[in-house]
């Protein structure tokens, strides 16, 4: 799928490339091009990745000449210790109109390496970059993966995509569910780390965001929870109803108790299927959001910095300078409509809990009344009294799980609360402001 979307002089410039470079002193290809924390990279593509425009960071850190990168492929900087997984990845989300954060290294012209974190995204029939420089300990683990993983494509020669699933699955093994979750984690610990390298105070809405990640991840986990509690215990009235049955007359009201009792947790059981899901949805809007805001964060940087460089840098001229800053905007008006989904589903989740509550209570009381019956019938028959008493057991569980999942819930309420106010002014002004206000604002 990436070979096709490549035009075929793009791997012919990469291999003349090499072919140039490794014929050259080896050494040079052990070293870093150095850069500023300060400095953020910015380039524009047309739909086939080939380069439209970039600032003058861009430009000066790869050492090609604005003639060697215009109109160019971007595999122009390619660097061969890069895994083919990340641009299957890279180049699949974006053709799907979606933004991706990866860790990039690049190799400038005279062979010397750089690392950026870079951020694409699609607009119009274009894509665009921005990049910084990394140095959170997460850009060092992921540095060992990729190295893990590029001998692992060669050798087995995976395609693609088989080698975008293996990073995927590597990604899940690190605790993360998604590459959304892996990218928006990485790109909130670059831009805190970034914050720190450059002597200015945390950014104090990632760390409330990580917060409510993590609360997120809880809510999540103790839905599960509940649900494989639920299923490992659902035949627990039937066993009742088939002693019950074998009691005759005596244990008939045992029989109608069991039959409202399954009632009761069949309704219980696709409401934790919807539980589940909503809690999921939680977690999947709170990393978008948080990944949406820091891009925003970032475009808004990326277009102050761009203001700020000499106006003979780079090939940004006022229509790129527009784009960019249609870009911040959209992504501030996304990011504000993300911490919005967060608090509409956190509510869903919330009211999905009390109807969940609600039902549990019904189950409690014929759960005492199974117990009361059970009671009067054990002198004789001592299975009903074990069967209560899984019973019970099945329902404290329940309870607590529900009890936990509520608290949960209405932290993630809260917080996002407290998100969207601390944010509003930030996201919501600059998804509103009109371009020239941004300049000024730089
Ligand atoms: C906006 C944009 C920016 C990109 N930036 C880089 C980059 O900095 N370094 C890089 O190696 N590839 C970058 N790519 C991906 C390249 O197009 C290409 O997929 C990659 O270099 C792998 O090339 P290959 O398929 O020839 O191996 C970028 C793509 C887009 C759309």
């Amino acid at each position: 799928m990436m070979a096709a979307r490549q035009s075929s002089g793009a791997k012919q410039v990469t291999t003349m490339k090499t072919a140039a470079i490794q014929g050259g002193n080896s050494a040079v290809l052990e070293k870093e091009v150095p850069f500023q924390f300060s400095e953020l990279f910015f380039s524009r593509t047309d739909a086939k990745g080939r380069i439209l425009s970039g600032n003058s960071v861009f430009q000066k850190i790869s050492q090609y000449s604005w003639d060697e990168l215009i109109n160019k492929p971007h595999n122009i900087i390619r660097h061969p210790d890069m895994p083919r997984a990340v641009f299957w990845l890279l180049w699949d989300t974006i053709k799907r109109g979606e933004p991706i954060g990866a860790y990039v290294k690049n190799r400038a012209k005279d062979g010397r390496y750089y690392w950026v974190f870079a951020i694409v995204t699609p607009i119009d029939d274009s894509y665009l970059s921005v990049r910084l420089k990394p140095s959170s300990p997460f850009f060092h683990i992921v540095e060992q993966e990729y190295r893990a993983l590029l001998p692992a494509e060669e050798g087995r020669k995976l395609k693609p995509a088989e080698s975008a699933k293996m990073l995927l699955g590597r990604i899940a093994e690190l605790g993360f569910r998604d590459y959304t979750a892996f990218m928006s984690a990485a790109l909130a610990q670059e831009i805190t780390a970034r914050d720190r390298e450059l002597g200015r105070m945390p950014d104090a809405a990632i760390p409330q965001f990580e917060a409510l990640g993590k609360a997120a991840q809880n809510l999540l986990k103790q839905a599960e929870t509940i649900s494989d509690g639920y299923a490992a215990s659902r035949y627990i009235p039937l066993n009742l109803r088939v002693q019950a049955a074998q009691l005759g007359d005596a244990a008939a009201t045992i029989g109608v108790i069991s039959v409202n009792y399954s009632i009761i947790a069949n309704e219980i059981k696709s409401l934790m299927d919807e539980l589940v899901d909503s809690a999921l949805k939680v977690s999947e809007a709170v990393n978008s959001g948080l990944f949406l805001f820091c891009v925003a964060r970032l475009q808004k940087e990326t277009v102050e910095f761009s203001h700020s460089e000499p106006s003979s840098g780079g090939t940004i001229n006022g229509h790129e300078m527009e784009l960019l800053e249609q870009q911040c905007r959209a992504y501030a008006g996304s990011a504000a409509e993300g911490l919005y989904t967060i608090a509409q589903r956190a509510e869903r989740f919330h009211q999905a809990c009390s109807e969940m509550q609600k039902l549990a209570a019904g189950l409690e009381v014929t759960r005492v009344m199974a117990n009361i019956e059970s009671a009067r019938l054990s002198s004789t028959h001592s299975g009903l009294n074990a069967l209560s008493a899984s019973l019970a057991q099945f329902q404290a569980s329940i309870s607590s799980g529900l009890t936990q999942i509520a608290s949960l819930s209405r932290f993630i309420l809260g917080s996002t609360q407290r998100l969207i106010e601390v944010t509003e002014h930030r996201v919501h002004h600059a998804a509103r402001q009109p371009a020239a206000a941004l300049r000024k604002a730089s």
